[in-house]
């Protein structure tokens, strides 16, 4: 969506505040012994209580509140009663949500307690090239710029990128125009981010794998090759200047 209006600028603020509140809440509740179901259904009454509505439940009947995706998994992990967290364990988070018409999307990767396996440099690089690409946007600026950041970023940093993932336009629903702000350069995307846009960035930031493929679950995404898969996405208010990060409220953690 654009903002025209300050009663629309409160709406996108306000479920960006539910769906990065839920996100902060979780991580803080996540622990070693937990199953991802019950995260996943702390994080429904946190939505609840702040009047929002899980956003993939609404828009593709997604079995859980939110995605959480362990370890192997890229994104859309099912929460399940049969899936423990493990200390070590990467972890990825992703919040959307819809309130009064409004939506937003917030999400997060990060190592549970003790970083046994190392997976620190891949979060930290993910963490760094998405506020390294929001930085870039601005009214005018190419969408297909950013997606050349990202890429560059990413093999500076020694990681590879998931090409076919995307973030996108967000605000009166949950996937709009623009529909493919990739983590790659693609030279056909001829589109501008233009003023008072409403889009989700995301980073997909990868040590083996470059495209994602969905598991016989229906939803579970993993690697083409394999490894880890780290993601960090906020929603934001583009401007003539730095954008307003909307999910911001809290930093996606370190
Ligand atoms: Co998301
Ligand atoms: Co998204």
């Amino acid at each position: 969506m654009s903002i025209t209006s300050q009663a629309e600028l409160r709406g996108i603020r306000k479920v960006s505040e539910a769906v990065a509140t839920t996100l902060r809440k979780m991580r803080a509740h996540a622990q070693p012994g937990m199953s991802t179901q019950e995260l996943d259904e702390y994080g429904g009454r946190v939505l609840k209580a702040m009047g929002a509505k899980s956003a993939p439940q609404v828009c593709y009947g997604f079995p859980g509140w939110t995605c959480i995706s362990v370890n192997h998994e890229i994104a859309h992990g099912i929460p399940s009663p049969h899936k423990v967290l493990q200390e070590g364990d990467l972890v990825n988070i992703d919040v959307s949500a819809v309130l009064n018409g409004f939506w937003a999307d917030n999400g997060g990767s990060f190592v549970l307690g003790p970083d046994k396996y190392h997976y620190k440099p891949l979060v930290k690089a993910s963490r760094q090239i998405l506020y390294k690409a929001i930085h870039q946007i601005r009214g005018g600026v190419k969408i297909a710029a950013i997606g050349k950041l990202m890429e560059t970023e990413a093999k500076k940093a020694g990681f590879k990128v998931i090409k076919n993932l995307a973030g996108h336009g967000v605000g009166r629903s949950l996937h709009e125009e623009p529909l493919e702000i990739l983590n790659c350069y693609d030279p056909h995307n001829r589109k501008r981010f233009k003023k008072n846009m409403v889009v989700a960035v995301e980073t997909f930031i990868a040590t083996d794998s470059t495209f994602a493929r969905e598991e016989k679950d229906g939803w579970t995404l993993v690697g083409n090759r394999g490894g880890f898969v780290a993601q960090h996405e906020h929603t934001i208010i583009v401007t003539d200047g730095k954008p307003v990060i909307l999910t911001a409220s809290n930093e996606i953690w370190h």
